[in-house]
C-alpha cells in the first residue's frame, strides 16, 4: 500500500500520495489538491517544491554529494574528461570508447560560426558583457538554424544540440575577442573541445599559439564541475522556457540570462571583484566578513552560502585544491588566493556564517583559476554556461521525454477587490 499524507482543512481530510525517489526522498503529491480541495500551496523560491522528477544530477546538500547519472563528482573529476560528461549527462551512461570518439567527430565538425556571425558581435558595444554576447548569440541561432528547430522531431534536436554544444566556445570567444577589440580565430579541428576553446580565446593571427597542457587540463575539469547542479535557478528556467515548446535555442538563451545573476553563476566575477577590492583597499580579511554580517552594509561574502548545500560543497573543495595545484605548476603567486584562503577560515569559525549554514560554493575560488590563466573577469560567467550547457541540455531532453505539461505556477491574489473605471475628469 503506497504511503499517503492527509491534509485536514476544516472538517474535511485529504489523502494526498507520497513518492519516494531512487535515493529516498520523500514527496507529497499535490497535482490534484487544487481540483480535489480547491487549495493551492504556496512557497516563493520553490525551497520546498519540486518541478519535476529527474534522473539527471543527485544531489545531498547535508551530505556534501553530488552525482551525475549515479557517479561521484570527484570520480568524475578524476577520471573523466569534459565531453565525456556532458555526453553522460544528456544519454545517461558513460559512452563506449567508439560512442565517446563519435561525439568528438561530430561535435569537432559543428564548431564553426556562420560568417554572418560576426556582424552579430560587432554590432554589440565593445563594452558588452559576453553573457549579454552569448545569450543574443545563442538565440540567434535559431535565425541562422531554422532547419532544426523542432523540439518534436529527433533529428533536428540531435543536431541542434551538437551545433550547440560545438558552436558554444567559438560564441564565447567571440564575446571576449570582440570586447579587447581582437580579430576572431576560426577553430582549429586539429585540437580537442578545451584546446580549441583556449586556442579561440588566446590565438592571435599574429603569431603561433600553443596550449599549456595544465591550463587545459583546469579548464576540463571546471567545465566538469559546473555542467549539471539538478533544478537550479537556470535550469528550471530552461525546462519552463522548453515547456512551451520554444525551441532549444532560445531556452538556452534564456538559462544564459538566468544565470549571469549576481546570485547566481554570476557569483563568480562578484567574488573575483570582492577579492580584489579586499586587496586593493588594504581591508583585512576579518573587518570584511563583519561588513557582510552587517545587514545595513551591502556587502556579502560573495561565493559563501547556497540553497541546497547546507554543508560543503563538494566541488568547492575539488576547485580549492586545483587552485593550489594549477598555480603551482604555473608558478603563480596569487595574493587573491591567500585572501580567499583566510575569509574561508574566518568565515567557518563565524557564528553568523555557521548558524546559517553558508559554506564556499562552486563559485567562492574558480575566478581565481581563471585569473590565473589570463581569463577577464567579465568572462568568469561565460565559462560557467560553457560548463552548464550540457546539463542544460539534458534537462531540456528529459522535460521534452516526461511530456512535461507547459510550466504555468499559480498565485495568491493580494490585490484590489473589483471595482469600477474611473473617467480621469472625476480622479
Ligand atoms: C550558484 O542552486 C544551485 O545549485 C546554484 C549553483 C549551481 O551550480 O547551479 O550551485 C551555482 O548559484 C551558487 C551560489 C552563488 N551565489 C553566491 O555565492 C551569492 C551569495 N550567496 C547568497 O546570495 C545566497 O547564499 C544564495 C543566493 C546562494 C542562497 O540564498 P538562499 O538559499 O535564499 O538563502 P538566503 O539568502 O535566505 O540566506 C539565508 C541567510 C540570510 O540571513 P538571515 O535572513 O537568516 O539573517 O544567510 C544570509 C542571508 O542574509 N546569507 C549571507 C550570504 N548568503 C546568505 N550572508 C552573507 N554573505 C552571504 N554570501
Amino acid at each position: 500500500m503506497a504511503e499517503t499524507a492527509e491534509l485536514r482543512v476544516g472538517d474535511k481530510t485529504y489523502e494526498l500520495p507520497i513518492i519516494e525517489g531512487s535515493e529516498g526522498e520523500r514527496a507529497i503529491d499535490i497535482s490534484k489538491l487544487r481540483a480535489d480541495s480547491g487549495l493551492i500551496t504556496l512557497d516563493p523560491g520553490y525551497g520546498n517544491t519540486g518541478s519535476c522528477e529527474s534522473a539527471i544530477t543527485f544531489i545531498d546538500g547535508e551530505k556534501g554529494i553530488l552525482r551525475y547519472r549515479g557517479y561521484p563528482i570527484e570520480e568524475l573529476a578524476e577520471h573523466s574528461s569534459f565531453l565525456e560528461v556532458a555526453h553522460l549527462l544528456m544519454a545517461g551512461n558513460l559512452p563506449s570508447a567508439s560512442e565517446l570518439e563519435k561525439f568528438r567527430e561530430s561535435i569537432r565538425y559543428h564548431t564553426m560560426l556562420h560568417e554572418d556571425f560576426k556582424s552579430v558581435f560587432s554590432s554589440l558595444p565593445k563594452d558588452a558583457h559576453p553573457m549579454a554576447a552569448c545569450s543574443a548569440a545563442v538565440g540567434a541561432l535559431a535565425t541562422f538554424y531554422p532547419d532544426s528547430l523542432d523540439p518534436r522531431d529527433p533529428r533536428e534536436v540531435e543536431v541542434s544540440v551538437h551545433r550547440l554544444i560545438a558552436k558554444m566556445p567559438t560564441i564565447a570567444s567571440y564575446a571576449f575577442k570582440h570586447s579587447i577589440g581582437q580579430p576572431f580565430m576560426y577553430p582549429d579541428n586539429r585540437l580537442d573541445y578545451v584546446e580549441n576553446f583556449l586556442h579561440l580565446m588566446f590565438a592571435t593571427p599574429c603569431e603561433d599559439f600553443t596550449v599549456d597542457p595544465v591550463v587545459a587540463k583546469a579548464i576540463d575539469l571546471l567545465l566538469i564541475l559546473h555542467a549539471d547542479h539538478e533544478q537550479n535557478c537556470s535550469t528550471s528556467t530552461v525546462r519552463l522556457v522548453g515547456s512551451s515548446n520554444a525551441n532549444l535555442f532560445a531556452a538556452i538563451s534564456a538559462g544564459i540570462n538566468a544565470l549571469w545573476g549576481p546570485r547566481h553563476g554570476g557569483a563568480n566575477q562578484e567574488v573575483i571583484e570582492m577579492l580584489k577590492t579586499i586587496e586593493g583597499e588594504g581591508v583585512s580579511g576579518r573587518e570584511f566578513v563583519e561588513r557582510a554580517k552587517d545587514r545595513d552594509d551591502t556587502s556579502r561574502l560573495s561565493g559563501f552560502g547556497h540553497r541546497v548545500y547546507k554543508n560543503f560543497d563538494p566541488r568547492a573543495k575539488i576547485i580549492k585544491k586545483a587552485c593550489f595545484d594549477v598555480l603551482e605548476k604555473l608558478g603563480v603567486n596569487s595574493k587573491l588566493l591567500e585572501i580567499a584562503v583566510e575569509l574561508e577560515e574566518i568565515a567557518l569559525k563565524d557564528d553568523y556564517f555557521v548558524q546559517r549554514n553558508l559554506y564556499p560554493n562552486v563559485d567562492f575560488y574558480s575566478g581565481v583559476i581563471y585569473t590565473a590563466i589570463g581569463t577577464p573577469d567579465k568572462m568568469f560567467t561565460a565559462m560557467f554556461a560553457l560548463g552548464r550547457l550540457p546539463g542544460w541540455i539534458a534537462h531540456w531532453l528529459e522535460m521534452h521525454a516526461q511530456d512535461q505539461r507547459i510550466g504555468r505556477p499559480r498565485q495568491v491574489y493580494q490585490g484590489e477587490l473589483s471595482r469600477s473605471y474611473v473617467p480621469a475628469s472625476s480622479r
